[in-house]
């Protein structure tokens, strides 16, 4: 058996994407441009951008919400995964990565599908009250305010709707209780909350891969309690 290793969980993950993810050219686009743009190689592996656009199609998702933009590749993968006539709302914070995930979307040909907001999401979300409820709900933004993001996951979804979470890992460092790190400490109350919040049901996988030990946690709303 090889080593547990990172080399080694990186090279299992690439096998893995190559068999069973391959090569999109809008997506790989996606990633040169923000690179190039200087944006951080903080969006998710191709593995798991490949685990959101199933999610989507498994659970019949037309109306996505997600939570942190970045340069716009878990927004596509997304975007594929709601097909023809569907629809994804996604929040970020900062205006230059808006512009080059725009481009990004537009370019990979689901642009109609995607609506970019613009702003801190703690003052987005507010402004999506009142629309049809969301299918699912992807949230990778600043993991400080995860149990807020989680808070509206619940409102603007219904009984049903699918959650993701990204990063709940963190290295193990969620294990750490004397930790300071604010987003640990965030990623750790967002867990706490799916846990004790009737209005979830909830798990969590950890993974490792290209990058890095992190994880996933996958909760569905159970009454939205609106
Ligand atoms: C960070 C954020 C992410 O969403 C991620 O997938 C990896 C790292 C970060 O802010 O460090
Ligand atoms: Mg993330």
């Amino acid at each position: 058996m090889a080593e547990s290793t990172p080399e080694n969980w990186r090279r299992t993950d690439e096998f893995l994407s190559d068999l069973l993810v391959g090569h999109d050219p809008g997506l790989e686009a996606a990633l040169a441009a923000q690179t190039d743009g200087g944006l951080p190689a903080i969006e998710v592996a191709p593995v798991s951008g490949k685990l959101l656009n199933l999610l989507a199609r498994m659970s019949g998702a037309r109306r996505v919400l997600e939570i942190g933009t970045l340069g716009g590749y878990s927004t596509i993968w997304l975007a594929r995964g709601v097909g023809d006539g569907g629809e994804v709302v996604t929040i970020e914070a900062e205006p230059a990565n808006a512009a080059i995930a725009r481009a990004s979307i537009d370019a990979a040909g689901v642009g109609e599908r995607v609506a970019i907001r613009i702003g801190r999401a703690a003052d987005v979300l507010p402004t999506l009250a009142g629309s049809d409820p969301f299918d699912l709900v992807f949230i990778d933004a600043d993991k400080e305010s995860n149990t807020i993001y989680l808070d509206w996951a619940a409102r603007l979804g219904r009984a049903g709707t699918v959650v993701v979470v990204d990063n709940i890992g963190r290295e193990g460092e969620i294990v750490d209780e004397s930790t300071t790190d604010p987003m640990v400490i965030g990623t750790r109350d967002g867990l706490r909350m799916l846990a004790e919040d009737p209005r979830f049901d909830a798990t969590a996988l950890q993974t490792v891969g290209i990058k890095g030990w992190d994880g996933v946690a996958l909760a569905i709303v159970a009454s939205s309690g609106s």
